[in-house]
């Protein structure tokens, strides 16, 4: 195939994608926004939080992880998916702790961010209040395993682009849980402030310490406009991709 060889719809617009674009690739490409939680576009997309998922030629496929293939048709934006995506967002926030008010990352928080633009309300499941381990023993980190939505960006990022193995899950289902490859925390690794695996966590629960009000409430990323908007705002009326058929 050559480049933008590959044509197919997203809700009934036009999308172009090369060989080697996933569906989410070509998405963001085209200024099309499928919610996303784990997929981080630096890091290989492991399709473990389901946010992404999508109707591809009539079944349920996590975008993030599934190829851009010619002619398939794709649904992203409908009542059905936006309930389904809300309804992993509200687990995730009762399965944690998540007082938006009073976090340091409100308004730069992907979860946050999704609870907004899915609608979330409140949670229409129990607040299941974990008692889990605010882990400060690094000089320069904090992390907060209450906020963890086990995402594995950050044991992606260690592994993959610091060259390190800080990071990885212990227990299964409910019960899994973030760990770090030292007895006695994160100050026991060999995690640094600058390392990759420290600027992908898309809650508060990796922290970089005295930085956190650098940018004031108000002015962050989602204080400004909804998640997503960036990717839409590449959208074009018409040309090589992105348009409606
Ligand atoms: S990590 Fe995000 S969702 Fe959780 S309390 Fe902080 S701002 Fe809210
Ligand atoms: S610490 Fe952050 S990046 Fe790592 S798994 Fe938890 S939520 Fe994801
Ligand atoms: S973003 Fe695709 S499964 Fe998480």
């Amino acid at each position: 195939m050559t480049a933008k060889a590959i044509q197919f719809t997203v809700d009934g617009i036009a999308v172009a994608a090369t060989a080697g674009q996933s569906l989410i690739e070509a998405c963001d490409d085209a200024g099309i926004y499928i919610p996303r939680l784990c997929h981080h576009p630096d890091l290989t997309p492991s399709g473990n939080c389901r946010v992404c998922t999508c109707t591809v030629n009539g079944r349920q496929s996590a975008a993030c992880v599934t190829p851009a293939a010619h002619g398939m048709v794709v649904e992203n934006d409908t009542p059905r998916l936006t309930d389904d995506r809300r309804t992993i967002i509200e687990m995730l926030f009762v399965e944690g702790i998540h007082p938006c008010p009073y976090c340091v990352a409100s308004g730069d928080c992907e979860l946050q961010a999704l609870g907004y633009r899915l609608g979330m309300t409140a949670p229409t499941e129990a607040y299941l209040w974990p008692r889990r381990k605010l882990d400060a023993t690094h000089p320069d980190i904090t992390l907060d395993h209450d906020r963890c939505i086990l995402c594995s960006r950050c044991i992606r990022a260690s592994r993959m682009e610091d060259g390190k193995t800080v990071f990885g899950f212990e227990g299964r289902g409910i019960a899994m849980r973030l760990n770090v490859d030292a007895q006695g925390g994160l100050g026991e690794t060999q995690m640094a402030a600058i390392d990759k695996a420290a600027s992908v966590c898309p809650v508060a629960c990796i922290v970089i310490k005295r930085d956190s009000y650098r940018v004031p409430n108000g002015e962050r990323r989602f204080d400004k406009a909804p998640i997503g908007s960036d990717i839409e705002a590449r959208r074009r009326p018409s040309g090589s991709g992105g348009h409606r058929s």
